[in-house]
C-alpha cells in the first residue's frame, strides 16, 4: 500500500464475461493507474498459433511460441472502443484477439503449464511495479498473491452470456445467444478444472456478485473497497 491509503496492486479475477475488463478499465482510469488485461496475452498467443496453422494440441510447439512471441500491449492508437493496442510483430491484432475462433480455443492454450509460466512471469514483473489494476483468472491466486486488494467478480452464466451477446451485437457482429452461453460455460469449465492456476477466488478476495448491478454500481462499490 502507498501511505496506508489506496491499494497499489489491485487484482480482479473472475469467469468469462463477468465485466472484469469494464471494471478494470474504469477503475484504473479513476485511480490514474495502469490497466493490464492479462487475457489479451493468452488471446494473442492463440491468434498467432491459429494464423500459423499450428495444431493447438501440440503442447510443445504452442509453449515454444509463447516463450518466443513478441507481443506488445500499447496505449490505444485509435478511438474505436479499444482500451489498448495489441501488436504482434508489426501487425495490429487488437480486434483479431476477440474473434470467435480465438475465443473458442484460448482455454486450451491457456491450460498449458509452459504457456502460463512464460506469460505469468511477464505479468508479475509488470504488476510488481504497482499503481496497477490487473485483470485475469489467477492474478490474486498465482500472479500477484501479495496484491493489496483482490476482487473476484462473478455473475450467473446467463447474465454473463447476455452481456457478451450485447457486446458482439454492438460491435456489429452476428451472434446467437444460446451459442454464446454454451461457449461461456465451456470456457469456464476448462478454466476452472485445469491443473495449473485454475480459476477460483483467492481466500482473501472480496467476492462480488454483479448479477443485479450495472457497470457504474460495480465501479462505485470497488472504489469504496479501495478506501
Ligand atoms: O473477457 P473474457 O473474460 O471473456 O476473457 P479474457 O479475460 O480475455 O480471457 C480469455 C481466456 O484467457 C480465459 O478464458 C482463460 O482461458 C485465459 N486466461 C487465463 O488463463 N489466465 C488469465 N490470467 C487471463 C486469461
Amino acid at each position: 500500500m502507498i501511505n496506508n491509503s489506496l491499494p497499489s496492486i489491485i487484482a480482479i479475477d473472475g469467469p468469462a464475461a463477468s465485466g472484469k475488463s469494464t471494471l478494470g478499465r474504469s477503475l484504473a482510469e479513476r485511480l490514474g493507474y495502469l490497466f493490464f488485461d492479462t487475457g489479451v496475452m493468452y488471446r494473442a498467443i492463440t491468434w498467432i498459433a491459429l494464423s500459423l496453422d499450428m495444431d493447438l494440441r501440440d503442447e510443445a510447439a504452442v509453449t515454444k511460441l509463447a516463450e518466443e512471441a513478441q507481443i506488445d500491449v500499447r496505449p490505444p492508437s485509435k478511438q474505436d472502443g479499444r482500451a489498448f493496442d495489441v501488436i504482434a510483430g508489426n501487425r495490429d491484432i487488437t480486434w483479431d484477439t476477440r474473434a470467435a475462433d480465438v475465443e473458442g480455443n484460448v482455454s486450451v492454450v491457456s491450460a498449458y503449464p509452459g504457456v502460463r509460466r512464460a506469460l505469468s512471469a511477464q505479468q508479475r514483473r509488470i504488476g510488481l511495479r504497482g499503481s496497477i489494476v490487473m485483470v485475469g483468472r489467477d492474478i490474486g491466486t498465482v500472479v500477484l498473491p501479495e496484491a493489496d486488494l483482490k476482487v473476484y467478480l462473478d455473475a450467473t452464466a446467463e447474465e454473463r452470456a447476455k452481456r457478451r451477446y450485447n457486446e458482439l451485437i454492438q460491435r456489429g457482429e452476428k451472434a446467437d445467444y444460446e451459442e454464446v452461453l454454451k461457449k461461456v460455460i465451456e470456457r469456464d469449465r476448462i478454466d476452472s478444472t485445469r491443473a495449473v492456476a485454475p480459476l477460483r477466488p483467492a481466500d482473501d478476495a472480496m467476492i462480488l456478485d454483479s448479477d443485479k448491478m450495472n457497470a457504474e454500481e460495480v465501479l462505485e462499490h470497488v472504489l469504496e473497497l479501495c478506501k
